[in-house]
């Protein structure tokens, strides 16, 4: 009996990490214990702990004497409705959750196992950072976890959920992670803090304003979510994994829907405003699309000229690209490049399926974009497109002019299906710049008349159509049942490319 009394005592005093007070102060600031976000994150009693015991081994500063279990980071492995996870969590309450040896011990067998079993990690990341009593041996660590972020990327979704601290070379495990969340006024990520970032730069900053969740998802683009509070964060993050497969070589879970596949929106006959530059709301049809209007957004809150995210159809994932002609008329600049090709590159690793969705009038001209290197990143997405060998389908609603056509996961990209509403305009640009071109120095009263001239010609989707570059021309109201028999029949698709050690995206 005693030493089933001694388990218990043992883990009793792991579980309670760096004691009540320090778990009074975390709850003070908003913040949960590492352990009670895991309870969230997992579905209940599902969690099974590893290395519950493992102390650290620093001798310096009289840590010898200080050798709480556990490290300050609680792992193991758990369900997120039936399917397996991975998941490490810093207790921030155990030597501000730093890193140390042991600790990065910790966090590398479960990422080893999560590669070998197939399944997600997750990590909750809330810390000091580097162990500051271990020195070297804590970088080591580091650089230990990521050099498995590296391994498992495209093998294992890896998500990273930021709750607290995460500061200098620390950052770059959940930089390298598929998806960040945050969640507002009790986390922040910084490679230098305020106080390094006054000295050298003579800059005033709050550790909020310089890598809160608001920065990052406004600004910066390196967080894609952010949240209220942890109990929302984690629910959104239980919501995501839903979405995605456990690993590269499983196709996305099949989910029940209740929605009907041939269900008619006669509202989208009349989504189209009769001003060719009127904006409507994209995301009004992205919803009417998805099983039960379900739209799970990444990236909300940056770039807003594209949008991002995961919806279903027949139950099935299917990651949604589409502009929006609501913000800057849905053209592509630098940011909504960035931001998709690395949507449209995760789906691919992950054999989810793309919609794209196109109404685009072309790239946002000026010297800001050209000196920022449009050109490269505007390749990204162009590169992310045509390397990317899961079904695709497309439907232009609108415009779709000049570059941004064949970027937009053209058929020439090897699109699978490529539909377009009658309403769509597919060409080199816009009516009347492409008059002014051809017809410079001609009347105003000429221009107008070419100008009507070039519409009627090219302003449908019939001269791509004739050429087999669109399929079909489809009626708004059935899109959603064109769109759910093309990805149907696209179930059983084979497509590779050449051998290659790795391609050589522009970065
Ligand atoms: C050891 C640490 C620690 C660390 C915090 N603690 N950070 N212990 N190593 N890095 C301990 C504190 O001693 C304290 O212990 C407890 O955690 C809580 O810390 P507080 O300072 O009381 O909390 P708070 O006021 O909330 O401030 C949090 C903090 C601050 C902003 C994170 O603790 C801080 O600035 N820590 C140092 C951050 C840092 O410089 N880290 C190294 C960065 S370099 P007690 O016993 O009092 O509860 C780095 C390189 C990584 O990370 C490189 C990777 C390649």
């Amino acid at each position: 009996m005693d030493v089933l009394q001694e388990l218990e005592d043992r883990r009793q005093a792991a579980r309670n990490g760096g004691g009540e007070r320090r778990i009074a102060a975390q709850h003070s600031k908003g913040k949960l214990t590492a352990r009670e976000r895991i309870e969230l994150l997992l579905d209940e009693g599902s969690f099974e702990e590893f290395d519950m015991f493992v102390a650290h081994r620093c001798t310096d500063f009289g840590m010898e004497q200080d050798r709480p279990a556990g490290d300050g980071v609680v792992t193991g492995w758990g369900t997120v409705n039936g399917r397996m996870i991975y998941v490490f969590s810093q207790d921030f309450t155990v030597f501000g959750g730093s890193l140390s040896e042991t600790h990065a011990q910790k966090v590398c067998k479960i990422m080893d196992m999560a590669m070998q079993n197939g399944a997600p990690v997750v990590g909750i990341n809330d810390s000091g950072g580097a162990r500051i009593q271990e020195g070297v041996a804590s970088l080591a660590g580091y650089a230990e976890v990521f050099q498995r972020n590296i391994m498992a990327s495209g093998v294992v979704p890896q998500i990273s959920v930021i709750m607290g601290p995460c500061a200098g070379g620390a950052v770059y495990s959940p930089a390298m992670t598929d998806f960040i969340f945050m969640v507002k006024d009790s986390s922040y990520m910084f490679v230098t803090g305020p106080d390094v970032v006054k000295t050298v730069t003579n800059e005033v900053v709050t550790a909020e304003e310089l890598g809160g969740a608001s920065t990052h998802t406004k600004k910066s683009s390196v967080a894609d979510g952010a949240f209220e509070n942890d109990v929302e964060a984690l629910a959104e993050v239980r919501r995501l994994v839903d979405f995605l497969p456990l690993n590269n070589r499983q196709k996305p879970p099949v989910r029940p829907f209740f929605d009907d596949v041939n269900r008619l929106e006669d509202s989208l006959d009349t989504l189209i405003p009769d001003n060719a530059n009127t904006p409507y709301d994209m995301k009004e049809l992205i919803q009417k699309l998805a099983d039960e209007s379900d739209f799970y957004e990444i990236q909300e809150d940056f770039a807003k000229n594209i949008l991002t995210g995961f919806m279903r159809l027949e139950g099935s994932t299917v990651g949604v690209v589409a502009n929006q002609p609501m913000v800057l008329a849905g053209c592509l600049d630098i940011d909504s490049s960035r931001k998709a090709a690395r949507f449209v590159r995760f789906c691919d690793a992950f054999e989810i399926p793309i919609l794209t969705l196109v109404d685009v009038p072309g790239f946002l001209p000026g010297t800001s974009q050209e000196y920022g290197g449009v050109i490269k990143h505007g390749a990204k997405l162009l590169f992310a497109y045509g390397e990317a060998t899961v079904p695709k389908v497309t439907v232009i609603t609108r415009k779709a002019y000049g570059g941004a056509y064949d970027v937009m996961a053209s058929k020439h990209l090897r699109g699978d299906f490529n539909y377009a509403w009658p309403t769509a305009e597919i060409a080199v640009m816009g009516a009347k710049g492409a008059t002014e071109i051809i017809y410079r120095g001609k009347s105003t009263e000429e221009i107008a008349a070419r100008t009507k001239e070039y519409e009627d010609r090219f302003a449908n989707p019939f001269v791509a159509a004739e050429k087999g570059f669109i399929d079909e021309v489809i009626m708004p109201h059935s899109t959603r049942k064109r769109v759910c028999r093309a990805f149907a029949s696209l179930r059983g698709k084979q497509l590779q490319n050449p051998w290659k050690k790795h391609d050589n995206i522009p970065l």
